[in-house]
């Protein structure tokens, strides 16, 4: 029956011709979208803004999920009614950022792995309870001459692969996301490379950890050139290496990307 209900809810978040809406800038980056129209970076204002995503007319008909922070989850709108509730009641599944943050990972040169499993189980169980479906964890990848290091992907496909089964066991869909960054001076072909080792990683991790791959979604990257590097590519072939790297790395079984 868990099984069943993970399935369905991510199902659900990948209904055709609908998308997640990410409203779950942590403080500090909502307060970017604040200052861009001077209003204090407050939690009145926070909530204000939060309130006018979730009371758009006929949002469902677009948006089948909202990741939501933490402060957002506990929060209502004008009139008393509990966000999570204002979306449950028009068919959308509320979700959660569950991570805590990257850290620098020691004896690494500048990589990093993600922080947030201490209690992670009483924190999923809660936020099921209060109404959500779904849950949220990145981990980054940098690439540069050494890096992704061995140590690197196996670290941040084992911490992703312990988000997981922790949001299984109760009741939340994880949305793994493995975010190998654009920054960099590589090329197409090496960003596909390693997007596809780093792809490989996760999902031999999440075979480990017995994930069931049918609750869960990823959250990949697009396969493009470094920032900084020289050769530019087409659309045409951003689009072939992003669908080519999923293809080889994602199991047929994982229900959305
Ligand atoms: C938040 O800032 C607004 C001004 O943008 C102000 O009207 C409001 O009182 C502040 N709320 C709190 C709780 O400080």
């Amino acid at each position: 029956a868990q099984k069943d209900e993970l399935h369905q809810i991510a199902l659900k978040i990948v209904a055709d011709g609908k998308g997640i809406l990410a409203a779950d800038e942590s403080t500090g980056t909502i307060g970017k979208r604040l200052a861009a129209i001077n209003l204090e970076n407050n939690e009145t204002n926070r909530q204000k803004y939060r309130q006018l995503l979730f009371t758009t007319p006929s949002l469902a008909e677009h948006i089948s999920g909202v990741i939501l922070y933490e402060e957002t989850f506990h929060q209502s709108t004008d009139k008393g009614e509990k966000f999570v509730d204002l979306l449950v009641k028009q068919g959308i599944v509320p979700g959660i950022k569950l991570d805590l943050g990257v850290v620098p990972l020691a004896g690494t040169i500048g990589e990093g792995t993600t922080q947030g499993l201490d209690k992670l189980a009483e924190r999923a169980a809660a936020f099921k309870k209060g109404g959500c479906g779904f849950a949220k964890w990145r981990c980054v990848l940098n690439i540069g001459t050494h890096t992704p290091s061995h140590l690197g992907m196996l670290e941040n496909a084992n911490v992703l692969a312990r988000y997981a089964t922790i949001c299984q066991a109760n009741g939340l869909v994880p949305i793994v996301e493995p975010e190998v960054l654009c920054d960099g001076e590589h090329d197409l072909a090496r960003a596909q490379k390693v997007t596809e080792q780093v792809l490989a990683f996760v999902y031999k991790a999440l075979a480990d950890h017995h994930v069931y791959l049918e609750g869960t979604l990823l959250k990949p990257n697009m396969v493009t050139p470094g920032q900084s590097s020289s050769s530019k590519s087409s659309h045409e072939d951003i689009g072939l290496a992003t669908v080519t790297a999923l293809r080889r790395g994602v199991p047929a079984a994982v229900p959305g990307i």
